[in-house]
């Protein structure tokens, strides 16, 4: 079956914000409880948030769909950083820099390809849009998704802290350097 990567529409929505409640528990360290991962999902990964990522021109999500089933989506962040952390590790990056703020493939679909898809779209629609760095965050016991970023070129830039239920985690920064040419 031929696996797709498109810009999300609104129809999208209910489809995503079911994969995204199914795939954020994976990104999460041991210690976020089923209850704070149920909170930040239903904060930021309902159905009504993604309506409201593909309503916000500073926003892209993208969708992987293999034989028309959603498997995967991305969502990046066009405009600047506002955690100081960030700002400061994108400080000697070229600029203007965007964010992959979200990469999630259902776990089915985990080393077939899909989130190579997916990161590719996500690039080129970075170099299109004239950034010159793409940054994302990930947690320090995400083995398996920093192993997937630094093969895609990534490479450390810094660190930030995230929150999750009330409690701080730290995350590597990774950013990859685009030229206007692609990565
Ligand atoms: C991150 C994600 C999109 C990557 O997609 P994927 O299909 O798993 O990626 P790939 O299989 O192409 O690459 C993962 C690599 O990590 C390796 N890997 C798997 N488990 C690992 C571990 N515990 N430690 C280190 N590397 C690991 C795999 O072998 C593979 O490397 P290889 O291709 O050289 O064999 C996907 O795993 C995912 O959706 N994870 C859950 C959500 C998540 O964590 N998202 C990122 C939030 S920042």
């Amino acid at each position: 079956m031929s696996l797709s990567v498109t810009a999300a529409t609104s129809a999208d929505a209910p489809e995503l914000a079911a994969l995204a409640a199914l795939t954020f528990p994976l990104a999460c360290p041991p210690e976020v409880t089923a209850a704070d991962s149920a909170e930040f999902i239903a904060a930021h990964l309902s159905e009504d948030a993604f309506a409201q990522y593909l309503a916000d021109d500073s926003k892209r999500v993208l969708v992987a769909r293999r034989g028309g089933n959603l498997i995967g989506y991305a969502l990046l962040v066009f405009s600047p950083p506002s955690d100081p952390e960030v700002a400061e590790a994108l400080r000697h990056l070229p600029g203007p820099a965007a964010e992959l703020s979200k990469c999630y493939v259902h776990p089915a679909a985990h080393g077939t390809g899909a989130a190579a898809a997916l990161m590719q779209a996500a690039v080129d629609a970075v170099v299109l849009s004239g950034c010159r760095t793409l940054w994302l965050g990930v947690n320090d016991l995400n083995l398996r998704a920093q192993s997937f970023y630094r093969k895609s070129g990534f490479v450390e830039a810094g660190r930030r802290s995230f929150t999750v239920g009330g409690q701080v985690f730290r995350d590597f920064i990774l950013s990859l350097p685009l030229s206007p040419h692609g990565k």
